[in-house]
This record gives structure tokens, C-alpha cells and sequence, in this order.
């Protein structure tokens, strides 16, 4: 039956951790997925999650949640992307469902898209989170890119990627991350954002922004939620998939969120049904446990209060490393320019490391990352920085 079956390639992020674990060296270090770590390299529960474990321990709970339970989720999340008071909640113009994590989200969206619009295409940003070419291919939805990144400023290509909005057919897809880009930690600022939307409304293209890093670019998470809310006073229909598992570090819990802005409220009902019916063959429903620790920490103002500070204290730990990083570098004699290590933000850094310099980090100095150069700064801690930056500044001098 399955002899004509040849191995699936392997997935750029996860092969990296497998390389990583296979690695003895005790000096090894994974720069590879985008995982929040303490300064210790150590994966890390947030206060407010143990604090949720506690309330819900012992109650009944263990077969299914009731819709309650996962409307509450759907309700808190779109209140932190769209706003406490924004109208679209208000008049229940959005259907939402709960989804496996930011993966699971996208998948659904895929799906969706593909129902609702067949002959449909996405644009996506180039680069962009290696996972959405898979997802967006299995859902057969054709994929198009659109220029976001200048390779030589390390920075955003703002004019080109005006260029391909504007030259992209009218009415189409388009897949935005609204903050904290990946793989590249460059995001358009203000008045770039207000100038995008203003191009998709006159171009009456659809956006979708996966929002998996709320809260790791600016320490703030309405703040890192400017995007959207600017596409949504511009009055755009719009579509978000939310993710759990970085900013609450319950990545292995897969907990989510997608919701699609509609007209009114009797469309939301028609959309959420859509996406129920494409959960329920695909998986049925999504694990419990998550769900429940999330609903709590953002229905309770207590642990929200207490979330918001963790969730600042870890932005604020990247951002303070990524200084440090670049300085060793800087110290080191590096006649490179190391800028953008702090320009960035967010989890990542595109380091502007080449394939061959990234395999030799990890040959000679143990040091793991994507062969695209990303860096993810988590990885990075007091106790590893000055090995790192010997190490990158020892296969990048001439
Ligand atoms: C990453 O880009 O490393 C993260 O989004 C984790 C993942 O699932 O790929």
C-alpha cells in the first residue's frame, strides 16, 4: 500500500529543534522556534496560568466544555484584537470560534476562504512564517507575494509593497501580521499601517492578519493591536487569527481563536456556522483544558492585571537582550553593521546570517537557528550572549 510513499520534507523550524535536542554539547543553543524563554533558557509558566489552574482544578469539566465556556473564550479574545468597546462587538458583527492555536486558526480561514471564494488567490508577505505556504496549499488556495522586506536596509520595502497592493486585483486576499512580523521582527509604523488600509479600501482587497505575538513588539497589547484597529476605523471587513501560545506560553496547549468581521450580526451566524461545520470534520473540537485556563485569566480582571505585567516582563527581556547582543558584536570589532538587531522587534531577528554561515553556527559552535538566519531572541539569555556573539562574530569577519 504505501511503497510508492517517499519521506515528507522536513519542516525548517521543527528540524531545527530535533537537531538541537540530537546536539551533546553543553554549550548548545536553540535560536529555532519561536518560544518564550526565562533568562535561564528555561520554558516558562506565567504566574496568571497557575493561578488559573488553581480556580478551575477539580470542576467538572474533563468531557467537554459547555458553549458557554467557549463563547466566554471567542468573547475575551476578539476584545483584546478589535477593543472592550469596539462597535463590531457591540452589534455582534463577527463570527468567532475558538480554533487549534494560530495554526488551527489559519487553517480554518484557508478552508473558508476556499468555500466562499474558489477562484480566490492569497497574497502574502515575502518573507513570511514558513507554516502559511503549507496551510494555504493544503486548502488549495493559490498563493501570490507581495515585497515587505528590504534585504540591504533590513528593514520594511514600504514602496513595493504599496506598488503590489495597488497592482493586485481588485477584491483580493491578502494575509498581514499586524505586529511583531515573522520571520522578519519589521513592521510597518502608524502612519505606513493608515496609508496600507487606506490602499486596501481603495482597492476593496480583504485583509487577514494572523496575529500570534499580541503583546511581544511594544510590550503593550493594545498597543501592538494598532493595525487592526486602524483597518477597523477605516471600516473594513476583516479577519484575525489569535494565538495563545506564545503570550500565555501554552504553545502545547493549542488554544485560539479566529473570528471574521460581517455586516450584521444574522451573517456572523451564517459564517460561524460555516466554520463550525469545517471544524467538526476536521477535528471536532478543540482540547478543553487550554480553553479553560485562557477564558479565566481574561474574564477575571485580577489575572488579566497580572497576565498584562508578564506579558510586558517577557517583551521587556527580549528587548533588553537584543541591546546586549548587539553590543557584544559591537565590542567584538564586527565591521558590520548589527542596527537592526534593536531596530526589530518582536520575537525574531532576521540576522542577515547566509545558509552557509548559519550551518557552520551550528557545526562548529552548536548554535541552532533557521537556515533563513532568523534568530529567535528567546533563546537568547545573560548566560549565552557573549558565546553567541562570538560565534557570530567569528563566522561572519572576513
Ligand atoms: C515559529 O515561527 O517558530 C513559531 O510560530 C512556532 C511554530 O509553530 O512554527
Amino acid at each position: 500500500w504505501w511503497d510508492h510513499v517517499c519521506p515528507a520534507p522536513k519542516d525548517p523550524i521543527t528540524s531545527v529543534t530535533e537537531a538541537f535536542l540530537a546536539d551533546t554539547s553543553p554549550h548548545k543553543i536553540n535560536l529555532g522556534v519561536g518560544a518564550y524563554r526565562d533568562d535561564e533558557g528555561k520554558p516558562v509558566v506565567l504566574q496568571c496560568v497557575r493561578d488559573a489552574e488553581t480556580k478551575i482544578a477539580g470542576s467538572d469539566f474533563l468531557e467537554s466544555v459547555s458553549s458557554a465556556v467557549s463563547s466566554r473564550l471567542v468573547e475575551e479574545s476578539v476584545k483584546l484584537v478589535y477593543g472592550r468597546d469596539s462597535d463590531v462587538i457591540k452589534e455582534e458583527r463577527f463570527a468567532g470560534v475558538q480554533a487549534l492555536s494560530g495554526t488551527g486558526a489559519c487553517r480554518l480561514f484557508a478552508e473558508f476562504q476556499k468555500r466562499s471564494h474558489p477562484e480566490s488567490r492569497i497574497y502574502m508577505p515575502d518573507p513570511t512564517w514558513s507554516n502559511h505556504h503549507n496551510i494555504w496549499s493544503d486548502a488549495k488556495v493559490p498563493e501570490r507575494t507581495f515585497h515587505y522586506y528590504n534585504s540591504d536596509s533590513k528593514g520594511l520595502n514600504f514602496a513595493a509593497l504599496m506598488d503590489d497592493v495597488k497592482n493586485a486585483p481588485d477584491g483580493s486576499f491578502f494575509l498581514l501580521h499586524p505586529c511583531a512580523h515573522n520571520p522578519t521582527g519589521v513592521d510597518p509604523n502608524e502612519e505606513q499601517w493608515r496609508e496600507i488600509s487606506y490602499l486596501f479600501k481603495v482597492k476593496n482587497h480583504f485583509p487577514f492578519f494572523d496575529m500570534a505575538y499580541q503583546g511581544f513588539a511594544s510590550g503593550d497589547l493594545d498597543r501592538d493591536a494598532l493595525s487592526i484597529r486602524i483597518f477597523l476605523e477605516d471600516g473594513h471587513l476583516l479577519a484575525c487569527a489569535q494565538s495563545f501560545a506564545k503570550n500565555m506560553g501554552l504553545y502545547g496547549h493549542r488554544v485560539g481563536c479566529l473570528s471574521i468581521l460581517c455586516n450584521d450580526k444574522k451573517q456572523a451566524i451564517a459564517v460561524r456556522s460555516q466554520l463550525q461545520n469545517i471544524a467538526r470534520a476536521m477535528y471536532s473540537s478543540p482540547p478543553v483544558h487550554g480553553i479553560l485556563l485562557v477564558s479565566t485569566i481574561l474574564s477575571d480582571p485580577n489575572m488579566k492585571a497580572l497576565w498584562t505585567k508578564e506579558v510586558k516582563a517577557m517583551a521587556n527581556r527580549i528587548r533588553t537582550i537584543r541591546t546586549t547582543l548587539k553590543g557584544s558584536l559591537e565590542q567584538l570589532g564586527s565591521s558590520l553593521n548589527w542596527e537592526h538587531i534593536t531596530n526589530q522587534a518582536g520575537m525574531f531577528c532576521l540576522s542577515g546570517l547566509t545558509p552557509e554561515q548559519v550551518d557552520r553556527l551550528a557545526r562548529e559552535f552548536h548554535v541552532y537557528m533557521t537556515l533563513d538566519g532568523r534568530i529567535s531572541m528567546a533563546g537568547v539569555t545573560t548566560g549565552n550572549v557573549s558565546y553567541l556573539a562570538d560565534a557570530v562574530h567569528e563566522v561572519t569577519k572576513f
